[in-house]
């Protein structure tokens, strides 16, 4: 069933059930309380008349009988019986029939001191008032009326109060289901959306509109749509890169070599073909390292194991690793610490690479002079690597730690993408932009002891 019905009818059951048990407790107590009312006011009826009759004197006056008769006149029948010295019936409205019957009752109850409101005279009860008329002399007035009359009473206002219910319940049910619906309708449209990132048609997937928490879900999965978009062309992209980075070296070793072995290089020909092979051969091994490294980087759980690590000594490290390079391009190195060596949680080894990569960037790219400084801010170190060379061309700006991302002679392209792999696995982060002088790289790492 659907999840609208089935909530709408849960609703309408369970108010059902409210209404049924609020409509049976006020029918039960409504008797009570009918009663209650109707012995009152018989009493206070008959009080009034016999602080009356006491004031006049010895004997009941007629008129005073009639006066009685107007008093306790109502919309429901009320019977009088009116008892003088010795049982002496002075006046009342009961059938003579059934007369002795109330006569009796009455003796009993005196008896037994009993104070019950209800008698059953009869087939019938009723609700009954008994007063002394006058103080120790046996004289009583009895007022009595059924309690039929005040049952049906009670049906009416129960049938009233049960009528409006319903009419409530109704309404509650009928506004329950569009309020229901208002909530149902935008998650089955977000099942649908749901399907399609099934499908892999992430492109495809729509903002839907709702409210409340709803809406965040709806959020949710829209931009895990887009996210998931963005990584599948991302992966879609790397596969053509990937392919086209490892068969280029691999044809031209696949020429040369048929080349030498067809005969058509001989001799010094040869001797370079045979060059151009190990280079590429080397060229090869390094992407494929590299892109073993990088997948390794971003699925392996396991990978770090991280250490107090002094950021001074590691950069010297670095410097000390690329002096031939150096040597060999001309170009110097200047370490500037502005803070009292600085120390933080790294993976040596991991952090050790993702600086080499870039300062081997900029030691291939730099005219002769290099940078690094080393400052601490907010609980936190940067590590900026400054050159004098021509800067990084703006089309790679944007993208620039993206896999198989390089200039003009750049080498695997993975070199970056494998520093912000280890920056940012490391809790921290990394940025690219021109200077002054040259290009300008920044890592941001938390503090140890921050
Ligand atoms: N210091 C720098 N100055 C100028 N360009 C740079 C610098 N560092 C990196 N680049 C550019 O970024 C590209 C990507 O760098 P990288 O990911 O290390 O790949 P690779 O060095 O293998 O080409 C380089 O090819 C180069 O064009
Ligand atoms: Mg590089």
């Amino acid at each position: 069933m659907k999840l609208l019905y089935r909530i709408t009818l849960a609703f309408g059951l369970l108010l059902i059930v409210v209404t049924g048990v609020s409509a049976y407790l006020i029918n039960s107590f409504l008797l009570e309380n009918l009663i209650e009312q109707q012995r009152r006011e018989l009493a206070l009826k008959g009080q009034v008349w016999i602080e009356k009759v006491k004031a006049s004197g010895e004997t009941i006056k007629p008129e005073e009988i009639q006066e009685l008769s107007r008093l306790v006149v109502s919309n429901r029948k009320v019977e009088i019986l009116l008892l003088g010295r010795r049982k002496k019936v002075l006046y009342t409205t009961l059938p003579s029939a059934s007369l002795d019957q109330w006569i009796d009752q009455l003796e009993r109850k005196a008896k037994k001191r009993q104070d019950k409101n209800i008698w059953m005279i009869g087939s019938d009860d009723y609700i009954v008032v008994t007063l002394p008329l006058k103080n120790g002399e046996n004289q009583r007035l009895l007022l009595a009326t059924p309690v039929r009359g005040v049952k049906d009473m009670r049906m009416e206002l129960t049938g009233n109060i049960m009528a409006s219910l319903l009419l409530g319940a109704i309404c509650a049910i009928i506004l329950s289901f569009f309020i229901t619906r208002s909530l149902v309708t935008p998650l089955s449209r977000l099942t649908e959306e749901i399907k399609k990132v099934q499908r892999r048609r992430f492109s495809e997937v729509e903002m839907i509109p709702a409210s409340g928490e709803i809406a965040e879900v709806t959020r949710s999965v829209y931009f895990m749509a887009q996210e998931l978009d963005r990584f599948h062309s991302s992966q879609k992209q790397f596969f053509q890169n990937a392919s086209h980075e490892l068969k280029t070296p691999l044809m031209s070793i696949q020429g040369y070599a048929e080349g030498i072995r067809d005969g058509v290089f001989t001799g010094e020909s040869a001797r370079q073909g045979l060059d151009v092979i190990v280079k590429e051969t080397t060229r090869l091994k390094n992407i494929v390292t590299e892109m073993i490294l990088l997948a390794k980087l971003e699925s392996e759980e396991d990978l770090f194991h991280p250490s107090e690590v002094s950021v001074l000594e590691l950069v010297h490290q670095a410097v000390e690793r690329l002096h031939p390079l150096m040597m060999q391009n001309g170009v110097d190195i200047a370490v500037r610490c502005g803070a009292a060596n600085p120390r933080i949680n790294v993976d040596s080894e991991k952090f050790l690479q993702a600086v080499l990569n870039i300062l081997g960037n900029a030691v291939r790219h730099a005219r002769e002079h290099i940078e690094i400084s080393i400052e601490e801010k907010n609980r936190h170190v940067l590590i900026d690597i400054i050159d004098d060379g021509e800067g990084i061309p703006d089309d790679l700006l944007p993208n620039l730690f993206h896999r198989f991302v390089k200039g003009k002679n750049g080498e695997t392209g993975l070199g970056l993408a494998i520093s912000r792999a280890i920056v940012e696995r490391s809790g921290g982060t990394i940025e690219a932009g021109n200077g002054r002088t040259g290009a300008v790289f920044r890592i941001r790492m938390p503090l140890l002891h921050g």
